[in-house]
């Protein structure tokens, strides 16, 4: 899919922002008429992919999403409002940070919902993991971003490796008690 045209030594951070807007509807919502939680982490997921998919362009898949808190309710009629772009590129994995507003629709007031950090890794049509552009990161805060990204990286690398100890541990045990 990747082509020296498609695929450049590196991209701005402009050229992967996203935006997605979404009509809170019933089908949306639980018995209280509020957003679930699940729904609204799949159009987080969406317009992270967005983002992603234009810094790689190529197929993507979400490896990791981290913490979220729903700080605000999001009732049915409601107007969310989601913004993507790409914090930093790796090998062949990228970190996309993505906020959410709602915009109350006859006021206009918009109020941050929730704030996550996704972690999507470019494949290509083989089914192989694909080498990705680096990006440009120009403004201050992109800049801070981009440093934050590297530290959220080495914690997640960090904590993958402390589960990976724990199920091994855990094996050991569980065997050594079927042995008794
Ligand atoms: C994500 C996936 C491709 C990683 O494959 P893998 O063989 O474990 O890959 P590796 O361990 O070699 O890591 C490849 C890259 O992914 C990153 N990665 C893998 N697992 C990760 C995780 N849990 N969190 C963050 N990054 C992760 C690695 O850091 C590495 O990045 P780099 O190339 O930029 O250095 C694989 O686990 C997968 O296909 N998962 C299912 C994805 C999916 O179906 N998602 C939901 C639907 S889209």
């Amino acid at each position: 899919m990747s082509s020296p045209e498609t695929n450049p030594i590196a991209r701005t951070v402009a050229s992967t922002q996203s935006e997605m807007t979404e009509i809170i509807l019933p089908n949306d919502a639980n018995t209280l008429g509020n957003l679930l939680g699940g729904r609204l982490m799949h159009f987080i997921d969406l317009t992270g992919a967005m983002a992603a998919y234009r810094h790689a362009r190529s197929h993507v898949v979400t490896a990791a999403m981290d913490h979220i808190d729903f700080i605000q309710p999001v009732h049915v009629g409601d107007l969310l409002i989601l913004k993507s772009s790409v914090n930093r590129a790796f090998n062949t994995s990228l970190e996309v940070g993505v906020k959410v507003w709602v915009e109350h629709p006859q006021t206009g007031v918009l109020l941050h919902v929730a704030s996550a950090y996704l972690v999507f890794v470019a494949i290509d049509d083989r089914g192989h993991r694909q080498k990705i552009p680096a990006l440009l990161p120009e403004t201050p805060n992109e800049i801070r971003r981009f440093a934050d990204a590297l530290r959220r990286r080495e914690h997640r690398e960090a904590e993958a490796a402390r589960r990976k100890q724990e199920r091994r541990e855990q094996a050991g045990h569980n065997s050594s008690t079927a042995a008794q």
